[in-house]
């Protein structure tokens, strides 16, 4: 039982678990991602599409099983070209869940297209299948699954219901790098994937992204789009002797420094070592802090292999920012996250009568823990130590 008034807690004026904080997350760089980079650096070749950029482009293709992939400079970028390459009329309907990352709705946004919200899962912030049906008009287009935590969205049922509407399925899998979904890879189980490999996801190219698809026509389209609406992209396959290459549409400037390419050669080599461990932490967690009264973990469904990108835990309503702040003062850095959607400013019009009560629930309850390939076994022991000791146990 939490008890908010125990003494022997550092926000009570008790001595903290660890005066040196446990930091929420970390990139795991090590000594051949700094020779990679240097190499590419040295080559000069640090502009945009370069050969690292290539071969990482054909590794991932490789590990996830997929036609093409296109290496951006974020996952953001990626969901603005996935929208773009259908050329949907302004006004069309995207639906997004409530509980994820701005960026996901921004990229229908950029597009002239209107997001509708759907509501999520209360116990792991996944898009509540159920929930989806229900908001389809004759202005839908498509639906924008998110894998939150690394959990895999349900996308047997979406790609169900899409078909059955004639939707497109856009794949936010900026967190699931290496999870699987009834045994397959996220990234190949939609229309269209978008990865990020901002420096908190589980491989890095400091900031950075990728599209993801089988479909030959939307990558054709989108690595016009990500170069200015150039036909750059062949004109440095090809090889051909005009000398120069033409504007064929528009577009913006997404592709990514050849730097940045050889960064994500070295991490991908290391992603299956470095969930693998990811994993192992997150078993000492959960088995560290099983039967805790008022503690729950995130769902995850039986056909789920996470990647463990986030660990959360779910914790009494009322007392989720005094947990919050009580950890902290034990020295665990653990925070928040998201916010729905709908309660942030700018998507404050779309609440809808419903008030997303999946969404708020999951929400006034969530906690991130630090999880990390490099948290060492002594930090683990002492966020799981903080937590019981939180939690007064
Ligand atoms: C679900 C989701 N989508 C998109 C993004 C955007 O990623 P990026 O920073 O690469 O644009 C994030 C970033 O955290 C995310 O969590």
């Amino acid at each position: 039982m939490i008890n908010t008034s125990n003494s022997a807690l550092a926000i009570n004026g008790g001595i903290p678990v660890t005066r040196e904080p446990v930091l929420i997350h970390k990139p795991f760089l090590e000594e051949d991602d700094f020779i990679a980079v240097d190499r590419a650096v040295r080559s000069t070749f640090v502009s945009g599409d370069g050969p690292d950029c290539r071969e990482f482009e054909r590794m991932l293709a490789e590990y996830l099983g997929a036609r093409h992939v296109l290496f951006v400079n974020s996952a953001t970028a990626a969901l603005e070209l996935a929208f773009r390459a259908r050329n949907f009329p302004a006004g069309s309907e995207v639906i997004v869940p409530d509980f994820t990352y701005t960026s996901t709705a921004l990229g229908a946004l950029y597009n002239n297209l209107k997001i509708v919200l759907a509501d999520v899962y209360a116990d792991n912030g996944s898009i509540d299948t159920s929930k989806i049906e229900r908001l389809i008009t004759s202005r839908t287009v498509a639906i924008a699954p998110v894998d939150y935590a690394g959990i895999p969205a349900d996308m047997d049922a979406i790609n169900d219901i899409a078909r059955r509407y004639g939707l497109y399925v856009v794949h936010d899998t900026a967190q699931s790098i290496g999870s699987l979904y009834k045994g397959r890879k996220t990234g190949i189980l939609a229309d269209i994937s978008t990865f990020s490999f901002h420096g908190t996801k589980n491989m890095t190219t400091g900031e950075g992204g990728a599209v993801v698809t089988d479909d030959d026509a939307l990558a054709s389209r989108i690595r016009v789009l990500r170069e200015k609406g150039t036909d750059k992209h062949s004109f440095l396959t090809d090889n051909r002797t005009r000398g120069f290459y033409e504007y064929i549409d528009t577009g913006n400037s997404y592709v990514q420094s050849n730097i940045l390419g050889a960064l994500g050669v070295s991490q991908l080599k290391k992603i299956d070592l470095m969930n693998g461990i990811r994993k192992d932490i997150a078993a000492r967690y959960i088995d560290g802090l099983k039967e805790i009264s008022g503690l729950d973990l995130l769902r995850i469904p039986e056909w789920a292999q996470p990647n463990w990108h986030i660990f959360g835990i779910l914790v009494p309503p009322g007392n989720r920012y005094w947990v919050m702040d009580a950890l902290r003062a034990e020295g665990i850095m653990a925070n928040v996250h998201y916010s729905p959607l709908h309660l942030n400013r700018y998507y404050s019009h779309l609440a809808t009568d419903d008030a997303m009560p999946g969404s708020m629930e999951f929400f006034s309850r969530l906690l991130r823990l630090p999880l990390y390939p490099s948290l060492t076994h002594d930090e683990q022991e002492k966020v799981i130590a903080a937590v019981k000791k939180v939690f007064g146990t």
